[in-house]
């Protein structure tokens, strides 16, 4: 088949993949994938909002890189945090420029224009957002822009299945040159051939039986960048955000922090507040704590659900901040403005990633990751609410420039070869998926959760490794399929994740364990090498190799 060339593709169309499709110059052909529809992924479910300094009479950029620093738990890298929190308001102006209706201010004293609200571990008012779906009003902004670009042509429901570098080819130097994508609405595998390759996948909370993600967070931009011999680090920081919505009907609903910004309590069920035994910030604590607040309160008083209460505020208040909210509740005969909302905390983030440098260049020539997938030091130990969309477009900036900047550079990829299909049958077990999905999630939740020790870690490790097996056999004699695809991913992310757990000897930010339960004094990365590791010179400057 004759490949599609591309000067640049990119894996993924949230936040992180459409900012980089609109920033590249226009002379550049891009094709831009999403496994399932352009809005799927995380983006589109995004509600609280987009933290930046925009009101400079109340807060400054300083304190939000103190703000960012606190909750990562001495793990941020400084230089990562400044970039990103300084770009805030040129990304805001840009995505109003866009057209992105972020919700006015309706306080005429108010010196910025749109309204602010507050979460957790921020110390002023300064989450940009659009109500409580603030994802869906950027999402289907951005995807109305790259719809009117003759230059980017999309490709929903097309699964990249893996990287294709020349080392792979037997080529001497090692460079990205393409990859395998699948076309789910054809059943066929296509070869797209191109000079620059963003890995914008999101992340890979689906690793969890409970999560605030979608069913495609399945990390395969990570573990199709360590097969491809990039670096990974800190994978044990996979953040579990305190309050989704405890329904046997509701699945993956979040309930945003930003109702604790508002006034919002917690309660236990007898209707007694307890955040104050845990953090003098109560409700407003760093994600970490308060969802290790709600795990303990829950195990202790063996409860199903705590209860986040906002009723106290008027009615019409809450729906007009959380019309999505109450909507949603509403439909499990919840009403916010009367009942408190049963809630549990879920898996939400991965903080960890694909080590890239401020462009998102990783440690493979041509290779790029950005948003989610990616690691770039700003979340340390503790990703601080609404920050990871604005990472998502300052990095997407930036690696867009980086790339346009240098493009002469990446040379002309070479003939790439079909995917050979002459190996394998179709699947006649598929059970085998559906069990290892789900076998696989449960001990990643039980084991590997908000509480973690040496000896359960070591029990996921046993499993991971006998599952990995299964699938291994599975993979090299049947047709791939989109579930064996995301499952094999996710149990190489999942081995991932216990690797890094297990070599964090101290309890950090949103890894704790009863082994170790104090901060050790030595503050370091968990940084993993694949074997196939070939450090380009540039990652090599901004990221040592340290393990
Ligand atoms: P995503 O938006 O997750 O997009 C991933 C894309 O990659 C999708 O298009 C997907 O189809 C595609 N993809 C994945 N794998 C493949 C593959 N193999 N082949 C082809 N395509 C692939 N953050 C904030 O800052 N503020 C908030 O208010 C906020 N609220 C949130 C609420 C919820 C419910 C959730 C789940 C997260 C929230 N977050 C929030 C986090 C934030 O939304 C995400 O971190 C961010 O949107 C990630 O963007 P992304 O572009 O990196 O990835
Ligand atoms: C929320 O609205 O609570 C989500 C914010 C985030 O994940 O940053």
């Amino acid at each position: 088949m004759k490949p599609f060339d591309y000067d640049v593709i990119i894996i993924g169309s949230g936040a992180a993949g459409l900012t980089t499709a609109l920033q590249l110059p226009d002379h550049f052909r891009i094709a831009l994938f999403s496994k399932d529809s352009l809005s799927a992924g995380s983006t589109y479910w995004a509600q609280g909002g987009v933290a930046a300094v925009l009101d400079q009479v109340g807060d400054n950029v300083e304190q939000h890189i103190k703000d960012t620093l606190i909750a990562g738990a001495g793990l941020c890298k400084e230089a990562s945090v400044r970039h990103i929190v300084e770009h805030g308001q040129s990304s805001i102006e840009w995505l109003i420029n866009q057209g992105v209706p972020f919700t006015p201010d309706q306080d005429q004293n108010r010196p910025y224009d749109y309204h602010l609200t507050r979460e957790g571990g921020h110390s002023s008012r300064r989450i940009i957002h659009a109500d409580d779906a603030t994802g869906k009003a950027i999402s289907e902004t951005l995807i109305q822009q790259v719809q009117n670009k003759l230059n980017i042509d999309l490709y929903p429901y097309h699964l990249a299945i893996d990287l294709i570098t020349t080392s792979k080819l037997g080529i001497d130097d090692h460079r990205c040159v393409g990859a395998y994508m699948l076309d789910l609405k054809n059943e066929a595998i296509k070869v797209f051939r191109s000079r620059c390759t963003v890995i914008a996948s999101g992340g890979a909370s689906k690793a969890y039986l409970y999560t605030s993600n979608t069913d495609g967070a399945s990390g395969d931009g990570i573990a199709m960048a360590w097969r491809a011999g990039c670096r990974v680090a800190n994978m044990e920081f996979n953040q579990f955000h305190p309050t989704c919505l405890y329904h046997p009907n509701a699945k993956s609903f979040l309930i945003s922090e930003a109702v604790r910004g508002e006034g919002g309590l917690l309660k236990r069920p007898d209707g007694s507040l307890f955040m104050k035994n845990y953090d003098p910030r109560a409700e407003l604590a760093p994600r970490d704590i308060v969802a290790r607040a709600i795990d303990h309160e829950m195990k202790r008083l063996g409860a199903d659900c705590l209860y986040l209460d906002i009723s106290h505020k008027p009615a019409e208040f809450i729906r007009s901040h959380f019309p999505t909210i109450y909507e949603r509740c509403l439909g499990f005969d919840i009403d916010i403005t009367k009942d408190p909302i049963p809630i549990v905390p879920a898996a939400h983030y991965t903080c960890g990633g694909i080590v890239v440098d401020e462009h998102g260049q990783t440690d493979t020539e041509g290779l790029f990751a950005i948003g989610e997938c990616s690691f770039t030091g700003l979340h340390g130990a503790n990703r601080l609410a609404s920050n990871s969309l604005l990472e998502c477009f300052v990095s997407a900036s930036s690696c867009a420039q980086n790339i346009s900047d240098h493009f002469q550079h990446y040379p002309q990829p070479p003939t790439l070869p079909d995917w050979d299909e002459s190996q394998v049958i179709d699947s006649d077990e598929n059970v085998v998926i559906a069990h290892n999905w789900d076998e696989l999630r449960r001990f990643m939740w039980d084991y590997v959760g908000i509480v973690r020790t040496d000896k359960r870690l070591q029990r996921a490790m046993h499993r991971v490794r006998l599952l990995q097996f299964e699938i291994h056999e599975f993979y090299s004699n049947f047709k791939v399929s989109n579930d064996l695809i995301e499952l094999r991913n996710l149990a190489l992310v999942s081995e991932l994740i216990i690797r890094c757990a297990i070599e964090r000897k101290e309890s950090r930010g949103l890894h704790y364990t009863l082994d170790y339960p104090e901060l050790s004094e030595t503050i370091r990365d968990t940084v993993l090498v694949p074997e196939n590791f070939h450090a380009s010179q540039k990652t090599k400057q901004a990221h040592p190799v340290t393990a």
